[in-house]
């Protein structure tokens, strides 16, 4: 009974990736450092897996806190919130950074030269600056790095009537189970 639920919240994810302007094109990530404490931050979700793996993909700035932290502690979460179905997903998992050289190179090369100023400030991001006009750029070399989250339990939740429905999907071993929860 909780398949429905299951493949909707995977179609909503996929759609994100191409859909102008879907809701799940942006989510909230989690870390928790040896500083014990939670940080979180707005990410751009570039691409999303299929089960059993399910594997969600980021990119940022390897000098950022998140990297730190995600090598301090691997376990984060994902908020996802889309305001027209009142539909959220908390997603919790392993993140690992990309070491493969092909693949990062691949996707370096699909980033538009815009864009790929965001990983080229020569200090590194959250460093303080005396004029926000003044960032240098490299001229060689980038920062670019890859996050891969491997989800270990993704919860539902969609408020509707006559009753919210709440459904958590739990990994065992190699398959996804669902159960509900009492919103
Ligand atoms: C709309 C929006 C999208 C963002 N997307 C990303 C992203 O995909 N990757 C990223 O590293 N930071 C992204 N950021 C910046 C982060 O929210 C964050 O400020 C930055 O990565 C530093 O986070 P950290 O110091 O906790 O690592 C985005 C911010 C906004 C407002």
């Amino acid at each position: 009974m909780t398949q429905v639920f299951w493949q909707e919240l995977q179609q909503e994810l996929k759609k994100s990736l191409t859909a102008k302007g879907h809701p799940f094109r942006y989510a909230t990530l989690g870390t928790v450092g040896l500083d014990q404490m939670a940080r979180l931050r707005t990410i751009v979700l570039r691409d999303v897996g299929t089960p059993p793996d399910f594997t969600f993909t980021i990119y940022t700035d390897q000098r950022s806190k998140k990297v730190t932290h995600i090598k301090e502690n691997p376990k984060v979460s994902l908020l996802f919130y889309h305001p027209g179905k009142l539909l959220q997903l908390k997603i919790e998992g392993r993140a690992h950074l990309v070491k493969d050289e092909e693949k990062l190179n691949t996707q370096w090369q699909q980033i538009n030269p815009n864009s790929r100023k965001d990983y080229l400030t020569s200090i590194a991001p959250g460093s303080s600056l005396q004029n926000p006009d003044q960032v240098a750029y490299l001229d060689n070399g980038h920062h670019f790095c890859m996050i891969e989250i491997t989800p270990f339990k993704i919860e539902y939740l969609k408020l509707k009537r006559p009753h919210h429905l709440r459904v958590r999907f739990s990994k065992e071993e190699k398959d996804w189970y669902g159960e509900f929860l009492v919103p």
